[in-house]
Protein backbone atom coordinates (compact mmCIF):
# COMPACT_ATOMS: atom_id res chain seq x y z
CA UNK A 1 0.00 0.00 0.00
CA UNK A 2 1.35 3.64 -1.06
CA UNK A 3 0.06 6.76 0.35
CA UNK A 4 0.19 9.72 -2.28
CA UNK A 5 -0.56 13.38 -2.14
CA UNK A 6 -1.38 15.59 -4.82
CA UNK A 7 0.38 19.15 -4.79
CA UNK A 8 -1.80 21.47 -7.01
CA UNK A 9 -0.34 24.28 -8.68
CA UNK A 10 -3.69 26.67 -9.43
CA UNK A 11 -5.62 27.83 -6.79
CA UNK A 12 -8.84 28.85 -8.76
CA UNK A 13 -12.48 26.93 -8.51
CA UNK A 14 -12.60 26.20 -11.82
CA UNK A 15 -8.93 24.80 -12.29
CA UNK A 16 -8.65 22.16 -14.58
CA UNK A 17 -5.62 20.75 -12.74
CA UNK A 18 -7.65 20.67 -9.59
CA UNK A 19 -10.17 18.79 -12.28
CA UNK A 20 -7.74 16.94 -13.24
CA UNK A 21 -5.94 16.17 -9.84
CA UNK A 22 -9.45 14.78 -8.76
CA UNK A 23 -9.39 12.30 -11.31
CA UNK A 24 -6.28 10.76 -10.21
CA UNK A 25 -7.80 8.38 -7.44
CA UNK A 26 -9.93 6.21 -9.62
CA UNK A 27 -7.18 6.11 -12.14
CA UNK A 28 -4.81 4.86 -9.59
CA UNK A 29 -3.62 1.36 -9.62
CA UNK A 30 -4.36 -1.52 -6.48
CA UNK A 31 -2.88 -0.09 -3.36
CA UNK A 32 -2.34 3.28 -4.53
CA UNK A 33 -3.66 5.58 -2.02
CA UNK A 34 -4.62 9.63 -3.46
CA UNK A 35 -5.38 12.55 -1.19
CA UNK A 36 -4.56 16.07 -1.70
CA UNK A 37 -2.17 17.80 0.06
CA UNK A 38 -2.91 20.50 2.80
CA UNK A 39 -3.29 24.11 1.30
CA UNK A 40 -0.91 25.98 -0.67
CA UNK A 41 -2.32 29.10 -1.55
CA UNK A 42 -1.86 30.67 3.12
CA UNK A 43 1.45 30.05 3.09
CA UNK A 44 2.82 33.78 3.19
CA UNK A 45 5.73 34.68 0.88
CA UNK A 46 9.21 33.51 1.69
CA UNK A 47 10.90 35.73 3.69
CA UNK A 48 14.30 34.35 5.76
CA UNK A 49 13.79 36.99 8.21
CA UNK A 50 10.46 35.46 9.11
CA UNK A 51 12.11 31.94 8.98
CA UNK A 52 15.12 33.22 11.46
CA UNK A 53 12.74 35.14 13.84
CA UNK A 54 9.63 33.59 14.24
CA UNK A 55 10.47 30.02 12.45
CA UNK A 56 8.77 27.78 9.90
CA UNK A 57 4.80 29.15 9.53
CA UNK A 58 2.17 26.28 11.02
CA UNK A 59 1.11 26.02 6.80
CA UNK A 60 4.82 25.33 5.56
CA UNK A 61 5.02 22.90 8.83
CA UNK A 62 2.19 21.08 7.81
CA UNK A 63 2.62 21.21 4.07
CA UNK A 64 6.18 19.30 5.10
CA UNK A 65 4.67 16.84 7.35
CA UNK A 66 2.26 15.85 4.60
CA UNK A 67 5.04 15.19 1.96
CA UNK A 68 7.49 13.62 4.42
CA UNK A 69 4.40 11.34 5.72
CA UNK A 70 3.82 10.65 1.96
CA UNK A 71 5.15 7.26 -0.27
CA UNK A 72 4.94 9.58 -3.28
CA UNK A 73 4.04 13.13 -4.46
CA UNK A 74 1.95 14.16 -7.56
CA UNK A 75 2.59 17.77 -8.55
CA UNK A 76 -0.35 19.32 -11.43
CA UNK A 77 0.12 22.77 -12.04
CA UNK A 78 -0.67 25.15 -15.04
CA UNK A 79 2.33 27.02 -16.69
CA UNK A 80 2.32 30.84 -15.79
CA UNK A 81 4.20 32.69 -18.35
CA UNK A 82 6.38 29.33 -19.04
CA UNK A 83 7.16 28.39 -16.05
CA UNK A 84 6.22 27.73 -12.51
CA UNK A 85 3.51 29.67 -10.71
CA UNK A 86 4.61 31.65 -7.76
CA UNK A 87 2.56 30.19 -5.16
CA UNK A 88 3.75 26.35 -6.21
CA UNK A 89 7.22 27.98 -6.09
CA UNK A 90 6.96 29.64 -2.85
CA UNK A 91 5.64 26.44 -0.83
CA UNK A 92 8.70 24.59 -2.73
CA UNK A 93 11.22 27.73 -1.77
CA UNK A 94 9.97 27.22 2.20
CA UNK A 95 10.09 24.10 2.25
CA UNK A 96 13.39 23.81 0.40
CA UNK A 97 14.90 25.68 4.01
CA UNK A 98 14.28 22.80 6.34
CA UNK A 99 17.07 20.70 8.23
CA UNK A 100 14.45 17.70 7.39
CA UNK A 101 14.25 18.35 3.74
CA UNK A 102 10.60 16.62 2.96
CA UNK A 103 11.55 16.64 -0.82
CA UNK A 104 15.02 14.85 -0.15
CA UNK A 105 14.56 11.45 -2.01
CA UNK A 106 11.28 11.50 -2.49
CA UNK A 107 9.43 10.12 -5.29
CA UNK A 108 7.40 13.05 -7.44
CA UNK A 109 5.39 12.74 -10.38
CA UNK A 110 4.56 15.39 -12.40
CA UNK A 111 1.26 16.01 -14.37
CA UNK A 112 0.03 19.51 -16.25
CA UNK A 113 -2.78 20.69 -17.66
CA UNK A 114 -3.30 23.78 -20.64
CA UNK A 115 -5.71 25.53 -22.58
CA UNK A 116 -2.90 25.88 -24.88
CA UNK A 117 -0.94 23.79 -27.46
CA UNK A 118 2.18 22.91 -25.14
CA UNK A 119 0.32 21.56 -22.25
CA UNK A 120 2.64 23.02 -19.62
CA UNK A 121 5.92 21.16 -21.12
CA UNK A 122 7.84 24.69 -20.09
CA UNK A 123 6.80 24.65 -16.49
CA UNK A 124 7.21 21.20 -16.20
CA UNK A 125 10.83 20.93 -17.25
CA UNK A 126 11.24 23.75 -14.53
CA UNK A 127 9.69 21.98 -12.27
CA UNK A 128 12.30 18.95 -12.80
CA UNK A 129 15.61 21.44 -12.44
CA UNK A 130 13.83 22.94 -9.33
CA UNK A 131 13.30 19.55 -7.57
CA UNK A 132 16.36 18.14 -8.86
CA UNK A 133 18.03 20.95 -6.35
CA UNK A 134 15.93 19.65 -3.29
CA UNK A 135 17.18 16.15 -4.12
CA UNK A 136 13.83 14.61 -5.25
CA UNK A 137 13.59 11.65 -7.55
CA UNK A 138 11.24 12.44 -10.11
CA UNK A 139 9.74 10.26 -12.47
CA UNK A 140 10.11 10.10 -15.80
CA UNK A 141 8.26 8.68 -18.67
CA UNK A 142 5.72 8.91 -19.72
CA UNK A 143 5.00 12.25 -19.08
CA UNK A 144 1.47 13.67 -18.75
CA UNK A 145 0.38 17.06 -20.36
CA UNK A 146 -2.99 17.47 -20.93
CA UNK A 147 -3.25 20.02 -24.05
CA UNK A 148 -6.24 22.24 -24.96
CA UNK A 149 -7.83 21.07 -21.95
CA UNK A 150 -11.27 22.80 -22.65
CA UNK A 151 -11.69 20.29 -25.40
CA UNK A 152 -11.20 17.30 -22.62
CA UNK A 153 -12.84 18.16 -19.68
CA UNK A 154 -16.50 18.31 -19.84
CA UNK A 155 -17.45 22.15 -20.04
CA UNK A 156 -20.06 21.93 -17.01
CA UNK A 157 -18.96 19.10 -14.37
CA UNK A 158 -14.87 19.41 -15.51
CA UNK A 159 -14.92 15.94 -15.16
CA UNK A 160 -11.91 14.75 -17.84
CA UNK A 161 -13.56 12.86 -20.37
CA UNK A 162 -10.78 12.32 -23.18
CA UNK A 163 -9.83 8.40 -23.78
CA UNK A 164 -6.51 8.97 -24.61
CA UNK A 165 -5.84 11.05 -21.86
CA UNK A 166 -7.16 8.68 -19.14
CA UNK A 167 -5.57 5.95 -20.60
CA UNK A 168 -2.02 7.31 -20.49
CA UNK A 169 -2.61 8.90 -16.74
CA UNK A 170 -3.50 4.99 -15.74
CA UNK A 171 -0.20 3.89 -17.82
CA UNK A 172 1.93 6.71 -15.85
CA UNK A 173 0.21 6.16 -12.13
CA UNK A 174 1.07 2.27 -12.82
CA UNK A 175 5.09 3.29 -13.73
CA UNK A 176 4.87 5.62 -10.86
CA UNK A 177 3.42 2.77 -8.14
CA UNK A 178 6.53 0.46 -9.32
CA UNK A 179 8.80 3.26 -9.27
CA UNK A 180 7.62 4.01 -5.76
CA UNK A 181 8.67 0.72 -4.90
CA UNK A 182 12.06 0.38 -6.30
CA UNK A 183 12.82 3.72 -4.09
CA UNK A 184 11.88 2.56 -0.94
CA UNK A 185 13.17 -0.90 -1.39
CA UNK A 186 9.98 -2.55 -0.40
C1 LIG B 1 -0.71 34.40 -15.31
C2 LIG B 1 -1.00 33.38 -16.37
C3 LIG B 1 -0.01 32.99 -17.23
C4 LIG B 1 -0.23 31.97 -18.17
N1 LIG B 1 0.80 31.53 -18.94
C5 LIG B 1 0.64 30.42 -19.68
C6 LIG B 1 1.76 29.80 -20.30
O1 LIG B 1 2.89 30.25 -20.22
N2 LIG B 1 1.55 28.66 -21.00
C7 LIG B 1 0.31 28.08 -21.11
O2 LIG B 1 0.18 27.04 -21.73
N3 LIG B 1 -0.78 28.67 -20.56
C8 LIG B 1 -0.63 29.81 -19.83
N4 LIG B 1 -1.71 30.39 -19.21
C9 LIG B 1 -3.06 29.86 -19.49
C10 LIG B 1 -3.36 28.62 -18.67
O3 LIG B 1 -3.05 27.47 -19.42
C11 LIG B 1 -4.85 28.60 -18.31
O4 LIG B 1 -5.22 29.77 -17.63
C12 LIG B 1 -5.20 27.37 -17.50
O5 LIG B 1 -6.60 27.24 -17.43
C13 LIG B 1 -4.61 27.48 -16.09
O6 LIG B 1 -4.78 26.30 -15.38
P1 LIG B 1 -6.01 26.09 -14.37
O7 LIG B 1 -7.23 25.88 -15.22
O8 LIG B 1 -5.65 24.84 -13.63
O9 LIG B 1 -6.13 27.29 -13.48
C14 LIG B 1 -1.51 31.41 -18.28
C15 LIG B 1 -2.54 31.84 -17.43
C16 LIG B 1 -2.29 32.80 -16.48
C17 LIG B 1 -3.39 33.20 -15.53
Amino acid sequence: MSNVITICGSLRARSYNAALARTLPKLAPTGMHITESPRIDTIPHYNHDIQESRGFPAEVTAFADAIRHADGVIIVSPEYNWTIPGTLKNAIDWVSRMKEQPFKEKPVLLQSASIALLGGSRMQYHLRQCLTSVDAFVFGRPEVLVTFAPQKFDEKTLELKDQPTLDIIRQQLEGFAKFIARVSGK
